[in-house]
């Protein structure tokens, strides 16, 4: 496995594939990786010659009063378990390559992005289409692949590409989870043990409403019904457990593929997830 540091190390790799006309896959990390992260690889190396994982705590999609500098960095581990999975390349650039002094260029996505995580993080979605687009440029894979479990990131990640004109085909993965239904999460590791215990409701609360949903129950009386729940269970605050239209996460409409999102803190953590509604 190699070990870029700067977009010249890794273009110099990538340049030398491409001779032979080899197809690269990219998987884009915060790092401290889990199963979640590990299954992107694999679904990447299934579809191409060569992959490549990124490993960037991006600082501009953090808030100054969020977890940039807690941000669990685990590079010798992330790297033994890349290393195990085959991975071909790390690209693994410092702030500074990524964002030198003179960087003045933002990327925003109009409307998707102010949706649900953009009204509790308004600067997020700006800084995760910035550093996205930068390493879809910066690397030219063929593929892109991105998890379900930050579902909104996915969508707002598709559109950038399609927008921008990026020739990246962007891949989905189906959210990892722990056996009693926590989406695996880097962020997980901050929940202390009562929390880690009753962490997985947020996936049962969803998992009701998708079935509820799907049988034809009143949508805001379900979401009414799980949020009352996870408060009594011990959530701290909810930020929005709602049911949205897949595609557009705007109120749904009759006929339409459905999702169910939500967001809420346990203690000092903050949990997400999201799940289909069965057709
Ligand atoms: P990070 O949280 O490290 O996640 C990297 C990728 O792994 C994302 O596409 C995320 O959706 C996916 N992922 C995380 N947990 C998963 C799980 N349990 N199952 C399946 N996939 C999972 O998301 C980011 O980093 C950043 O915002 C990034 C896209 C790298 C831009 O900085």
């Amino acid at each position: 496995m190699e070990v870029a540091r700067s977009i010249a190390e890794m273009r110099a790799i990538v340049k030398d594939w491409r001779k032979s006309d080899q197809r690269v896959s990219l998987v884009p990390t915060m790092g401290a990786l889990h199963e979640g992260h590990l299954s992107l690889v694999h679904k990447g190396k299934e579809r191409t010659d060569k992959s490549i994982v990124s490993i960037f705590v991006n600082p501009a999609q953090f808030a100054p009063h969020e977890d940039f500098n807690t941000y669990p960095r685990e590079e010798e581990r992330d790297f033994a378990a890349l290393r195990h999975a085959n991975v071909d390349l790390v690209y693994a650039p410092d702030v500074k390559e990524i964002y030198p002094e003179n960087h003045h260029t933002k990327v925003e996505v109009q409307g998707i992005s102010q949706l649900l995580e953009g009204q509790f993080r308004p600067q997020f979605f700006i800084g995760v289409a910035t550093v996205v687009a930068k390493l879809l440029v910066q690397v030219m894979p063929d593929v892109a692949l991105f998890g379900e479990k930050d579902y909104q990131q996915l969508c707002v990640i598709r559109a950038m590409a399609r927008d921008l004109d990026i020739p990246v085909d962007v891949l989905g993965g189906e959210t990892i989870r722990e056996s009693d239904g926590l989406a695996m999460s880097s962020r997980n590791a901050y929940l202390t043990n009562a929390e880690r215990t009753l962490a997985p409701r947020l996936y049962q609360e969803i998992t009701a409403i998708a079935e509820q949903v799907s049988a034809g129950a009143d949508i805001d009386q379900v979401c009414a019904a799980a949020s009352k729940g996870l408060s009594e269970s011990g959530f701290k605050a909810i930020d929005y457990i709602v049911v949205k239209d897949a595609d557009t996460l705007e109120d749904p409409t009759p006929g339409r593929p459905m999702r169910v999102l939500a967001a809420a803190w346990l203690g000092r953590t903050r949990l997400i997830d999201n799940i289909a509604v069965p057709a």
